[in-house]
């Protein structure tokens, strides 16, 4: 029997770099390597606690689904469906907050730092917490516990919500027997992806570089990367360079030695520029077509996330069942 990975993504909105490099590109790879079945979702009802546009939410569920396969993967290879297509994981979700201590879910860092926020700026400290905020980890439990998941890999920001995962199935096991199975977390090794302006890449701080761009406005993105104004004939340290770390992440290794030559020998930022648009485009190229040909005919992926839940609901309903049983609802 192979193992389990299972892993989401929150539908929000405009999937950038970062997002490539921390979340999907492993995940399309672990995919790929066939050593796992795999189940991919669009973690929709996690973004209802944040997103209350219903045309935004509609189109940014379609714009996952299709980042997914733009990228490669493969809905005959492993399953990708929709959260809210399988509503026994809230019925889980219930059932699973029955055994989660409160105190977990105060320490969570996404509650925590709206938390934080608000008593910085003098506002109440619960001022926009609602309730799917405060629990999004048990939420996040019910997707990862109702398929056995063995492996669920994701960005380091995501540890602390499987370490949590891991409680609550511990707490019911510890009366119940050993009806879930734990979690491991596969944390992305990715070192922090700097955005335009040398801070992290964040939507939050308007320095990211989305993935779908086109061409043109990649290009202008690249040249607004910030540079000293070194001379181009200056030699440069390409360890200290935004320009460089982006390029190492796309380049082949002989291309990154060439590139760095190039810096100690003085390179100037246009022709930096130049370089990392080329093997960032190179990557970007077919999956920017793909994309767009997917989100032009939306009911194909329709069909795709119905057909990846009807595969995997019978599993979700004897489990589902084998829980009630367990507990005495049935
Ligand atoms: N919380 C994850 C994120 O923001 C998305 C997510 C929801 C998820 N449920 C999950 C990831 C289960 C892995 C497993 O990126």
């Amino acid at each position: 029997m192979k193992k389990v990975c299972l892993t989401g993504i929150k539908p929000t909105g405009n999937p950038h770099l970062g997002n490539y490099l921390g979340a999907i590109r492993p995940a399309v790879r672990m995919a790929q390597s066939g050593e796992f079945s795999g189940y991919y979702f669009i973690a929709d009802y996690h973004s209802l606690n944040a997103i209350h546009n219903s045309k935004e939410l509609n189109q940014y569920i379609y714009e996952v689904a299709a980042t997914w396969m733009a990228f490669g993967l493969d809905p005959n290879q492993v399953v990708l469906y929709q959260q809210s297509h399988i509503p026994e994981i809230l019925e889980l979700n219930w059932i699973l907050a029955c055994f989660t201590a409160k105190g977990h879910m105060n320490r969570a860092h996404a509650y925590k730092a709206c938390v934080q926020e608000n008593e910085a700026n003098g506002r109440d400290p619960d001022q926009g917490v609602n309730m799917g905020l405060y629990t999004y980890p048990i939420l996040m439990s019910a997707d990862i516990l109702f398929l056995q998941s063995d492996i669920v890999p994701v960005g380091s920001d995501q540890l602390q919500h499987i370490e949590i995962a891991r409680e609550i199935a511990q707490s019911f096991n510890a009366i119940y027997g050993n009806i879930f199975k734990l979690p491991k977390a596969l944390a992305q090794d990715v070192p922090l992806i700097p955005g335009l302006d040398g801070r992290k890449m964040s939507k939050s701080y308007q320095n990211t570089i989305p993935l779908f761009s086109s061409e043109k406005d990649l290009k202008k993105l690249i040249n607004k990367i910030k540079t000293d104004s070194l001379p181009p004939e200056v030699p440069k340290n390409p360890d200290d360079s935004l320009i460089f770390t982006l390029y190492k992440f796309f380049a082949t290794p002989e291309e990154v030695e060439t590139l760095r030559a190039w810096y100690l020998r003085g390179i100037g930022w246009g022709d930096a520029k130049a370089q990392l648009f080329e093997v960032l485009n190179r990557e970007l190229m077919v999956p920017r077509q793909r994309y767009l040909e997917l989100l032009n005919n939306k009911s194909e992926i329709d069909r795709i996330l119905k057909e990846g839940a009807d595969r995997i609901r019978p599993k979700a309903q004897e489990f589902l069942k084998k829980i009630k049983k367990t507990i005495g609802v049935l």
